[in-house]
């Protein structure tokens, strides 16, 4: 498990926290976290039914593995081997290939028609000079004219840095649990604890680490990589983006010229 700091370091040495035991659940814990069908529908728009696809921090596969049941090659990165390990299982008989690596680094030695990083993954990154190499390194695998297309929630501090919750995030017949949230406005950093209470009276910790951006400063930053933003939504079913929209699905192209190989 993550250290969950109770100061406002952020310790260097953050081990992973998608272990053996969060890989086995996490196929289960978020198969019905979107529709599935809206999120391959809006990435085969992008990228073609005959692209191939990057999936960034792609985890067991929760998107790459319906994406690639639709015929289209998917190759996932990711720097947790558990997590890859269950991708490759749900893959193997699907046109899909995983690289075990930190995404801030990415050198494939070839080109994808879209790339993409759903579910906060960017954030996940350690600080901002990781996600600013994440996005040269995409600038780098894209086609020319080629697309990346992110998911990340967007952030609504606090006024000032604050411990909130826990608040309940899930009740069932055998499992309850509680979410608290600390933000470190300063640094933007936002970590998620959440208390896991399964029957019979087992407890257990997960925490999270989020390097959050601003929409206006993660479009700088894929700007300066040479990726435009092409559209944005409040969600995979293209529902337009407001000022308290919770979640963002922003497209970039690359930009013509880009990047200098
Ligand atoms: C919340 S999971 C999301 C997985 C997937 N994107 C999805 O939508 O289900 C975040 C994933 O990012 C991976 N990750 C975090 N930092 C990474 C890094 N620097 N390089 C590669 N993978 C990373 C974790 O190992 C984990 O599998």
């Amino acid at each position: 498990m993550l250290a969950f700091p109770s100061d406002h370091s952020t310790g260097d040495d953050r081990p992973s926290d998608f272990d053996d035991d969060w890989a086995e659940q996490y196929a289960r814990r978020y198969a019905d976290r979107d529709d599935l069908d809206e999120v391959v529908e809006f990435l085969l728009k992008r990228g073609g039914d005959e692209g191939t696809y990057l999936d960034l921090c792609s985890g067991v596969g929760r998107i790459a593995i319906p994406l690639a049941s639709r015929a289209v090659h998917v190759t996932g990165v990711d720097n947790a081997p558990a997590m890859l390990r269950v991708m490759a299982e749900r893959g193997q008989s699907l046109p899909v290939d995983t690289v075990l690596d930190d995404c801030a680094k990415i050198d494939i030695g070839r080109t994808f028609s879209l790339a993409y990083v759903t579910f906060n993954s960017l954030f996940q990154l350690d600080d901002n000079a990781a996600q600013e190499s994440m996005l040269a390194g995409v600038a780098r695998h894209l086609v020319p004219g080629g697309r990346f297309v992110v998911e990340t929630f967007v952030p609504h501090p606090p006024a000032s840095s604050a411990l909130l919750g826990p608040e309940a995030s899930h009740l069932s017949g055998d499992r309850l649990e509680f979410i608290t949230r600390k933000w470190d406005v300063p640094e933007q950093v936002l970590w998620v604890q959440r208390m896991i209470v399964e029957a019979p009276g087992k407890v257990g910790l997960r925490s999270i680490r989020f390097q959050y951006l601003f929409p206006a400063q993660l479009d700088a930053m894929a700007e300066a990589a040479g990726l435009v933003r092409e559209s944005e939504y409040a969600d995979w079913a293209e529902r337009p983006l407001c000022e308290d929209s919770d979640n963002r699905v922003v497209v970039y192209r690359l930009a013509d010229g880009s990047p200098r190989r």
